[in-house]
């Protein structure tokens, strides 16, 4: 087994003398993994990112990232790994390039070789045709890229992202997302973001922790945190309610309950899609004549509900309505 890219255990950080914001959490990413941390609010998911980009020590327990221990070697952690923080870091007076060349030079590389360096980022994330603008006529978006391509000027191997497209629309999140995607599949680069979208973890990562309360939940798959759920359903109509097929039905591997409903049935299983085509050949076999069937796939928010036995689509909204006020009172000031 390859060595992992990050190594945490029992990884812990308290505040003051009781804010236990990172309590006991222990994990492993692997090379070229998108890992995900999914929670809300407070949880201690930018706490986690902070240990283990040497920002903070850990109060206690121990992580390796790229090989190197976080308390002993912050230095050979910096060199290897690339952040990009929650909070937007770049100087909106300057323009998107210069922001670029200034965090090449924090990290004392040499302007000769920042500068093809800032050119390659800026086609990378798509904006050298805004390279010259100032960034505060640039949108969240826009501004979200360029945070990106400051945390990839040193080549990290391991880039962190904490809440990537925290605030974007949408569509802005989708086009985020192919960034993200494109350094996993044509760099082999290895990534761990935080967010508290669903959609997200969902449809980026490979595998997630839930955080709640600087507690990790649960790890796994998407796929594996929804069939914690109890799978998927499917439900099938069928046109004669007479023989009652339900005991065929349950005898189908896979299949964890069968029940008749009116004169259809609802068929809980780990895979819908597997079992659909033998459910219908069971009723078919019989003789009887499938009029509809239809596969119900549990979603993230089911998982998390129950996990933590709070839905996270509420939190995310209230937060949306406060990040546009958060901008709003940001424009008014300005
Ligand atoms: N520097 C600090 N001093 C004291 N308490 C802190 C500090 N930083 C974070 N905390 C507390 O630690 C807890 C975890 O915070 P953290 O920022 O890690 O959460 P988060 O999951 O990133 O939340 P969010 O989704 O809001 O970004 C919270 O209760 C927070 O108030
Ligand atoms: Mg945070």
């Amino acid at each position: 087994m390859e060595e992992p890219v990050i190594d945490a255990q029992g990884l812990t950080k308290v505040f003051g003398e009781t804010v236990k914001a990172v309590d006991s959490v222990s994990f492993t990413v692997r090379k070229g993994e998108i890992f995900g941390f999914l929670g809300p609010n407070g949880a201690g998911k930018s706490t986690t990112i902070n240990m283990l980009t040497t920002v903070m020590r850990p109060t206690a327990g121990r992580a390796l990232v790229c090989g190197y221990d976080v308390a002993k070697h912050p230095m050979d952690v910096r060199r290897r790994v690339g952040v990009v923080p929650q909070e937007y870091t770049a100087d909106e007076d300057m323009s998107g390039r210069d922001n670029i060349v200034l965090c090449a030079d924090l990290y004392g590389i040499p302007r000769r070789e920042s500068v093809p360096r800032v050119n390659e980022l800026l086609q990378i994330v798509e904006l050298q045709d805004a390279a010259g603008r100032k960034v505060g006529t640039y949108s969240g978006g826009m501004r979200r890229r360029l945070e990106l391509a400051c945390g990839l000027i040193n080549y990290p191997s391991l880039l962190f992202l904490d809440e990537p497209t925290l605030g974007l629309d949408v569509q802005t999140r989708t086009a985020v997302w192919k960034y993200i995607r494109a350094l996993k599949v044509e760099y082999g680069m290895t990534l761990f973001l935080t967010t508290h979208y669903l959609e997200e973890a969902d449809s980026l990562c490979d595998r997630i922790a839930i955080i709640d309360h600087g507690h990790i939940v649960q790890i796994g798959t998407p796929a594996q945190l929804k069939a914690n759920v109890g799978g998927d359903v499917v439900e099938v109509s069928v046109q004669e309610s007479q023989p009652d097929l339900s005991t065929e039905l349950q005898a189908i591997p896979m299949v964890s309950s069968a029940k008749q409903v009116g004169s259809g049935y609802r068929v809980k299983t780990e895979s819908g899609d597997e079992v659909v085509p033998q459910i219908m050949d069971t009723i078919r076999a019989k003789g009887l004549h499938v009029t509809r069937i239809s596969v119900t796939k549990p979603s993230l928010d089911e998982a998390y509900l129950e996990l933590t036995g709070r839905s996270l689509r509420e939190e995310e909204s209230d937060r949306m309505s406060m990040m546009s006020q958060r901008i709003t009172m940001r424009r008014a000031r300005s």
